[in-house]
């Protein structure tokens, strides 16, 4: 399994039907994910996310392909979402194939009140931005938990970033002199096993910062910063976003 798969619990959508809908975060990401894939995806290309709450979108993809015949062709922004592509028998496709797509539909860490969003917690973060840059229309999809007016209010780990990995430690110590706050290395589930790898072989640093910031401001700063290869601030991307609620509504905003 890639990082983001034994990151996030890799779940086929199968298995995705089992879990009990009466643990209402996941019961909230699934009404989510089902609001946005009704509203959003027609006929043509769709790009998939990473992450939990995608499960659901990919669940509910499958389903309108059987029952009303939707012509969709998928395009992965991980190894976990081309599994669940393939696994829920909907068409493979890619960016060399398909550079523009209708609507690109993934979860987030964290999502402030203008759609400025953290992602990357599942390390996908590079192909994920790509894809969302490639849609006429980016879908956030998440559950309460990811909502704030600011971000950090919520997502408590900071932004995560990927680097090559022979950059990890001067890209930590630029990141603290030009912006504060702290960078960690992100390490497998016991540090024995080493820093986490992402689909693209790199390494992600994960920077704990403090107070608001100018956040395209930052995402511009790290960006510069020889060695970081793309970091998981999403500035002025975003669409749409679909909160489930505790209640069993959806937030739209
Ligand atoms: C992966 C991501 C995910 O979209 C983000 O971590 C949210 O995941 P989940 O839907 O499991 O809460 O950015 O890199």
């Amino acid at each position: 399994l890639s990082a983001v798969s034994r990151a996030l619990g890799h779940q086929s959508a199968s298995r995705g039907t089992d879990v009990k809908m009466n643990d209402p975060v996941e019961n909230a990401k699934r009404l989510a994910a089902y609001k946005a894939v009704d509203n959003h995806v027609v006929d043509g290309i769709i790009g998939i996310g990473s992450g939990s709450t995608v499960v659901y979108a990919v669940e509910r993809l499958a389903q309108r392909v059987k029952d009303e015949g939707l012509d969709v062709i998928c395009v992965p922004s991980s190894f976990q979402a081309k599994q669940l592509i393939v696994e829920n028998g909907l068409r493979l496709g890619d960016l060399e194939m398909h550079p523009e797509l209708k609507v690109a539909i993934d979860g987030a860490d964290e999502a402030d009140h203008q759609l400025t969003l953290i992602k990357g917690g599942g390390g996908c973060l590079t192909q994920e931005k790509i894809l969302a840059s490639c849609a006429e229309q980016f879908i956030v999809i998440a559950d309460y938990r990811k909502a704030s007016k600011s971000l950090g209010e919520q997502w408590k780990k900071g932004v995560p970033i990927e680097v090559i990995p022979s950059s990890y430690r001067p890209v930590a110590q630029k990141i603290e002199k030009l912006l504060g706050g702290k960078s960690e290395l992100r390490m497998s589930g016991s540090s024995k096993a080493g820093p986490v790898v992402t689909d693209n072989g790199n390494f992600i640093l994960d920077w704990r910062f403090e107070g608001a910031h100018d956040w395209k401001e930052v995402e511009t700063t790290l960006n510069m910063i020889p060695g970081v290869v793309e970091n998981g601030l999403f500035v002025g991307m975003a669409k749409k976003a679909y909160f489930g609620m505790s209640d069993g509504s959806v937030m739209e905003q």
